[in-house]
């Protein structure tokens, strides 16, 4: 626990990427409700993420974090909760499969509803309003009252969470992830797909081998680990009222934690060593990620692990290296290179999504599928070349059958992006295009054993 931190530390520092709230007194009185709620997660949770994530600096696990760039209110629906929770487990599977190893799945979900934005304002034939910001503030259409930043949303984002969270909890432990409905997890538009008949032939694999372990004792009835799964929740702690409000001590150790989710991480805009996002993040206990994008340098980088994870504990900290296709290989190196010859104990993991997005001619912001997979692809190969861990990945993805990202196995084209452009900020891989890309990443775990660059430490 650090000195005598307290959660509203950050006040006194310089905040960036906070709404205009117009009525000061309505938010102290929306926070101070906060404040009264239950907390969404149990510090022990967190205690076990960090474990987790443990493993994986250690090289025995893999991380795939992954969900909504934004939640939003109107597409909450218990279908799209499951939807976007068995494409990951489905991703999970075909992972597991490739690297031989566990891996720990963590959602952008349940608390993911604020965005930083590139300009405070937005501009459209002459008329000037505030830009939106995610549902957690203010709405989406252009127009002086829904873009008003409206503090009471946050209640709403407080419940939505708790009931997005109940349901994920029920699925992971009341026999939704069973692994012997692994088949079962192949449907809708992925089943008809060429992802879905690979999955389907893994998926066969798998339950052949379940069959096999049955034979010899192990069933879902007497292994837990068959019958359940652990899924952890993420977004990243931008509104910093809402995260002080539900941060707090954890009784049975005595120390802080942010209650709203598991994993808490900071954004490329928001990672300013003398801001006020740091100063929060560096005094709460829960498993911290960092974004890493092209403008960061080894020094500005070691200085925030020193002071984001002073004692160097690991599992702690996860660095989410966010570069760019065309630029992995120049920017990622040095950073990886000095985070090793310091001793810092990170998680490297990959979000091949925000480095990579540009504008199709007919205005969309979009991701080209084969950008995503050329970042994975130099991300391996950086930590091949360094001899360091490559950890996780970190993706924007539905369950959903949207049109945002051009390419994939079903060649999405600029024309077909109108189709089902649905996404409330950034563009996200639909189910098929996020399970192609765990077949090739499991490509590429297995090379990466082949090479023998993590087989010590899996056999350590
Ligand atoms: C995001 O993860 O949606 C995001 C805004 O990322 P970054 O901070 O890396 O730009
Ligand atoms: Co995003």
């Amino acid at each position: 626990m650090i000195g005598n931190w307290k959660p509203e530390d950050w006040r006194s520092k310089t905040v960036l990427q906070q709404p205009e709230w117009t009525d000061e007194s309505e938010l102290a009185s929306v926070e101070a409700e906060l404040k009264q709620l239950p907390p969404l997660v149990f510090a022990g949770e967190a205690r076990n993420l960090k474990e987790r994530l443990g493993e994986v600096c250690d090289g025995r696990a893999f991380l795939l974090q992954g969900g909504d760039c934004a939640e939003s209110f109107a597409e909450f629906h218990a279908d799209n909760i499951r939807d976007t929770f068995r494409v990951l487990l489905q991703m999970a599977v075909v992972l597991i499969f490739g690297a031989k190893r566990p891996v720990v799945k963590v959602g952008r979900l349940a608390g993911q509803f604020a965005k930083p934005r590139s300009a405070p304002t937005e501009t459209i034939d002459g008329i000037e309003l505030p830009s939106y910001r995610g549902d957690m503030i203010n709405e989406m259409a252009f127009e002086a009252n829904s873009r008003r930043p409206n503090p009471l949303r946050q209640l709403r984002v407080y419940n939505q969470s708790a009931c997005t969270l109940n349901l994920l909890r029920a699925f992971a432990q009341g026999g939704y992830a069973n692994l012997h409905e692994v088949q079962s997890w192949n449907m809708g538009f992925v089943a008809n797909s060429l992802q879905g008949a690979k999955y389907k032939n893994l998926a066969s694999s798998l339950t052949e081998s379940l069959q096999f372990m049955a034979a010899c004792g192990m069933t879902s009835n007497n292994t837990t680990q068959i019958r359940e799964t652990e899924f952890y929740t993420s977004h990243e702690a931008l509104i910093l009222g809402y995260e002080e409000a539900l941060t707090r001590v954890d009784s049975t150790s005595g120390d802080w934690y942010d209650c709203s989710a598991h994993m808490l991480w900071i954004g490329d805009r928001t990672r300013q060593i003398d801001g006020a996002h740091v100063e929060f993040l560096r005094g709460i206990n829960n498993p911290i990620g960092i974004k890493v994008g092209p403008s960061m340098n080894p020094d500005d980088l070691v200085r925030l692990v020193e002071i984001l994870n002073p004692d160097n504990e690991q599992g702690r900290l996860t660095l989410i290296a966010r570069m760019g296709a065309d630029q992995v290989e120049q920017k990622l190196s040095p950073l990886v290179k000095s985070i090793k010859e310091e001793g810092y104990k990170v998680v490297w993991a990959c979000d091949p999504m925000h480095g990579n997005t540009i504008k199709s001619s007919n205005g969309y912001k979009t991701r080209p599928f084969d950008k995503i997979l050329a970042e994975v692809s130099s991300f391996f190969a950086v930590h091949e070349a360094e001899g360091t861990y490559p950890g996780g990945v970190h993706f924007e993805m539905t369950g959903q059958d949207v049109t945002e990202c051009l390419g994939g196995a079903q060649a999405i084209t600029e024309d077909a992006l109108s189709d089902r452009y649905h996404t409330h900020c950034d563009p996200r891989l639909n189910a098929s295009q996020a399970l192609e890309l765990a077949f090739l990443i499991a490509e590429q775990i297995k090379n990466e054993i082949k090479i023998g660059n993590s087989a010590e430490r899996v056999e350590s």
